[in-house]
């Protein structure tokens, strides 16, 4: 079986529901449920028993050793973080404890249980950890895509916790001879996004009649994959990386903002149109720009097409459809991770940013 960390998140919740789909081994999926996880991603695994869910802390060592030994995984795949960049901004220190402190702890209890193995399961043993394009830091209009060879330049809370987090896992490669492998992916959508990311929250504001706050001047660029390839992106690295190698994931998909935006709001005219017919265009509202706003991130994902074969399944127009469908038919869904908290966090993210 596999170990997951963070697998009632958005990426996570999809990988484990994918894996499942695609490959008859189980998965111990180990999240801890902060606002960002959501069991209801997992509903259609209810009385499958080729999942274990295990609500606990990454940090949590005792924890942690305590499921290695009991059901001794080959792989472990870790998806746990604190993900939104504008989360880190109002408080960087979650970011910390969880992408750096919780990283360090993992590595330590796999690393004691990967010694304790067999020649043959130490042999096949993986630690896959899932990482960003942002560590990379920003890029100009025209600089190329970032490689893996690119220099680390975090800007932000979030990214500079996962750039430690990628040296840490470097690390327990060149010192210890973990048997590691990174991705570095670029920005995902889909289904089970969490409405604080701009493309779910452009659907259901837009849905709720409430202005879509585009960031700036809206010319700032991100490379979109679905979050399907970037799962089929993790099963193949994890099939056929090369130890200690890193990978960068993307769907040569760049695009600014604002067109996202204009993309959302013609398939909704399309497919849910506003009861007067005007289109949702007309509740975009451009506010306060992100403090430290990287300008442009674009992946060169050669290495994994080269290397592994691997290429993305959907383009963009398919992807958005699907998502933009996926967000219509699951209101129940949006509705449930509308809680307070959620709706404490729009009015401290979004009040104080004038229109
Ligand atoms: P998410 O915020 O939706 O989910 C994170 C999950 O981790 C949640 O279920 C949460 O409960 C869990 N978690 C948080 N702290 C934990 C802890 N201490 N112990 C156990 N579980 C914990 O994030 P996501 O968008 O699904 O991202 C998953 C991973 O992929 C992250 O490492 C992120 O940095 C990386 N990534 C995300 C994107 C993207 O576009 N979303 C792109 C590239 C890489
Ligand atoms: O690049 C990979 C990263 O992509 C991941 O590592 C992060 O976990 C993930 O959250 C995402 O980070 P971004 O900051 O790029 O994603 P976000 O959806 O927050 O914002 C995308 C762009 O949209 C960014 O330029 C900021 C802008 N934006 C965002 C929000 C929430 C707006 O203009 N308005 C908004 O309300």
């Amino acid at each position: 079986m596999i170990l997951v960390t963070g697998g009632a998140g958005f990426i996570g919740a999809n990988f484990v529901l994918d894996w499942l789909a695609h490959v008859d081994e189980a998965v111990i999926n180990v999240d801890v449920l902060t606002y960002a996880g959501n069991r209801e991603n997992l509903a259609s695994l209810t009385g499958d028993d080729r999942h274990i869910f295990i609500k606990g802390d990454i940090a949590d060592s005792t924890l942690i050793s305590g499921l290695l030994a009991q059901y001794r995984p080959r792989a472990i795949i870790n998806f746990a973080a604190e993900s939104h960049v504008d989360r880190s901004i109002h408080g960087p220190e979650d970011f910390i404890q969880t992408n750096i402190v919780g990283t360090f702890r993992l590595l330590e209890a796999v690393r004691a249980y990967w010694n304790n193995l067999q020649t043959e399961p130490r042999q096949q043993f993986r630690f896959l950890h899932v990482s960003t394009d942002e560590v990379y830091g920003s890029l100009s209009k025209d600089e190329p895509a970032f490689t893996e060879t690119n220099r680390y330049e975090p800007n932000s809370p979030y990214s500079a916790s996962k750039a430690a987090s990628d040296h840490l896992v470097r690390a327990y490669h060149h010192t210890y001879c973990l048997p590691v492998l990174t991705t570095n992916c670029s920005n995902n959508y889909g289904p089970y996004h969490f409405p604080e990311k701009l493309i779910p929250l452009m659907i259901v504001n837009a849905l709720a009649d409430k202005s879509l706050p585009v960031y700036g001047d809206g010319q700032q660029i991100r490379d979109w994959l679905y979050v399907k390839d970037h799962c089929s992106a993790i099963r193949r690295v994890l099939e056929a990386g090369r130890l200690g190698e890193v990978y960068n994931v993307g769907g040569w998909n760049e695009k600014p903002n604002l067109d996202i935006v204009h993309t959302v709001c013609a398939l909704l005219d399309e497919l849910r149109p506003r009861p007067d017919n005007k289109s949702y265009r007309e509740q975009i509202s451009y506010v306060t720009d992100r403090p430290g706003h990287d300008r442009r991130y674009a992946i060169d994902a050669s290495k994994i097409e080269r290397e592994l074969g691997w290429k993305p399944a959907e383009t963009f127009d398919t992807g958005i459809r699907k998502t933009v469908q996926w967000y219509l038919e699951n209101q129940e869904w949006v509705a449930n991770v509308q809680s307070g908290s959620y709706r404490e966090w729009v009015e401290k993210n979004y009040s104080g940013r004038v229109a």
